[in-house]
């Protein structure tokens, strides 16, 4: 869910005139819902699209389209609304805004609200294809990222107005996500990090396999936290139900041994590896070509070693920070510390497993972090995002401290 960098921040989202501006107000929703308090500026044109009632109904907060529409304060909530935001957003974006924020212009109330921003601005833009490849826009596209501005690029697909092409505003749920990466300090910019999420499977026969609970949950979480404060992820997951995270190469493999190759061959490019699948200790020795056929009352399972994939990274390790994870279900101090030092790692999260408010499957954690020099740390249960989060900031630290020797 990732919500809580966006929970108590007051956004303010400028509307223009467009088709797409259908979709702002379940945007608006998901913002609100996040905890967000939202303020909305449109522009006449929008007003043809979509009624201001609308979003005051769905914001709770008064909508400003004229600067001159509320006597008490309208000629002055451009700057009051420009101070106390922690983010602002325009969407739809036309060309005409497009080309009014490029070029310093102050012509109504939103392009007015925009000169006296100075917190992160994000803009998307949709219409036409012809208008968007034009090079007019294009060109003032280019000054807004210059300036700062996060563009996010519109989809491809079929326009409303019947073309084909780049021009569509993205679903609600992905502008949303940008949003909350705007939120985040990125203090692991350009950092590539390396994460292992899920189980692995090792199958039996064609059509069984020995596995674990893992859901991918806790792994996924440090991915798009990590995603969101400027690393570049590569996310190595087992076979999970879950959404890959918007912005991180995802891997997809089943076994140990995939696992492995995966792993292995993208360590060196890495300067920041997480090991969070919980990958299966033994695998069966032989595959059965064809299903297993119920016959005899016991069937015993010949089974073999997996690769330790961290033992062998932490071998191979050279400027990596290295973590790994421990799930335990008893004596979780000694087995982690132990696992800290045979694995030759910078750092190990362990949770016990066994609640259900914890470890597998839940969307919450109670982890301990355990430190080479000792040291360690428990923190009360929280959601997997704050967990995530909380380990980032320990690893961020670390970098900071590496990078200044
Ligand atoms: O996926 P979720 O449902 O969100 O659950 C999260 C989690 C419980 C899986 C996660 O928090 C966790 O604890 N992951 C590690 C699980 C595990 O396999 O622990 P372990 O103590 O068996 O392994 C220790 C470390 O060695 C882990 O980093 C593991 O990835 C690694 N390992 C283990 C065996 C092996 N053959 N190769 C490895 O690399």
């Amino acid at each position: 869910m990732m919500s809580g960098v966006i929970r108590n921040k007051h956004i303010v989202m400028g509307v223009c005139g467009g088709i797409s501006a259908y979709k702002i107000p379940e945007l608006l929703r998901i913002l609100v819902k996040k905890g967000a308090s939202v303020k909305v500026l449109m522009t006449r044109n929008a007003e043809a699209f979509i009624g201001k009632t609308t979003f005051e109904a769905l914001s709770g907060n008064p909508v400003c389209v004229s600067l001159f529409d509320e006597k008490s304060e309208g000629s002055i909530r451009h700057i009051s609304w420009a101070q106390e935001a922690d983010a602002v957003i325009v969407a739809p974006a036309t060309a005409n805004m497009i080309g009014k924020l490029a070029n310093g212009i102050a012509d109504d109330a939103l392009s007015t609200f925009m000169l006296a921003v100075t917190s992160p601005r994000m803009i998307c833009p949709a219409m036409n294809t012809n208008m968007y490849e034009n090079r007019a826009v294009q060109r003032n596209i280019d000054i807004l990222e210059s300036d700062g501005y996060t563009v996010i690029e519109p989809d491809a697909g079929e326009l409303a107005c019947g073309v084909t092409g780049a021009g569509r505003l993205p679903s609600p749920e992905f502008i949303a996500d940008r949003l909350q990466k705007l939120l985040y300090d990125k203090d692991l910019l350009n950092k590539k990090i390396l994460i292992s999420a899920g189980p692995t499977i090792e199958p039996i026969d064609p059509v069984r396999f020995i596995s674990n609970h893992s859901s991918g949950k806790m792994g996924y979480a440090i991915a798009k936290a990590a995603e969101y404060r400027g690393a570049e992820v590569t996310l190595v997951s087992g076979p999970t139900s879950l959404c890959p995270p918007i912005g991180v190469r995802v891997v997809h493999v089943k076994t140990a041994d995939e696992m492995a190759e995966s792993m292995l061959g993208n360590m060196e490019q890495s300067d920041i590896i997480i090991k969070v699948a919980a990958v299966a200790d033994y695998k069966p020795v032989v595959r059965a070509e064809h299903k297993i056929k119920k016959t005899d009352e016991r069937l015993s399972l010949h089974l073999e070693k997996n690769i330790d994939i961290l033992k062998v990274l932490g071998e191979r390790k050279k400027q990596q920070i290295l973590v790994g994870f421990a799930a335990e279900t008893q004596e979780l101090d000694n087995n982690a510390q132990k696992k800290l030092r045979e694995k030759n790692l910078d750092l190990i999260v362990g949770n016990l497993v066994g609640s259900t408010a914890s470890a597998f499957g839940s969307d919450s954690n109670k982890v301990t972090l355990y430190f080479p020099n000792g040291e360690k740390k428990s923190l009360p249960i929280m959601g997997k995002d704050e967990v995530a989060n909380i380990l980032l900031d320990h690893i961020a630290g670390k970098v900071m401290t590496d990078d200044d020797r």
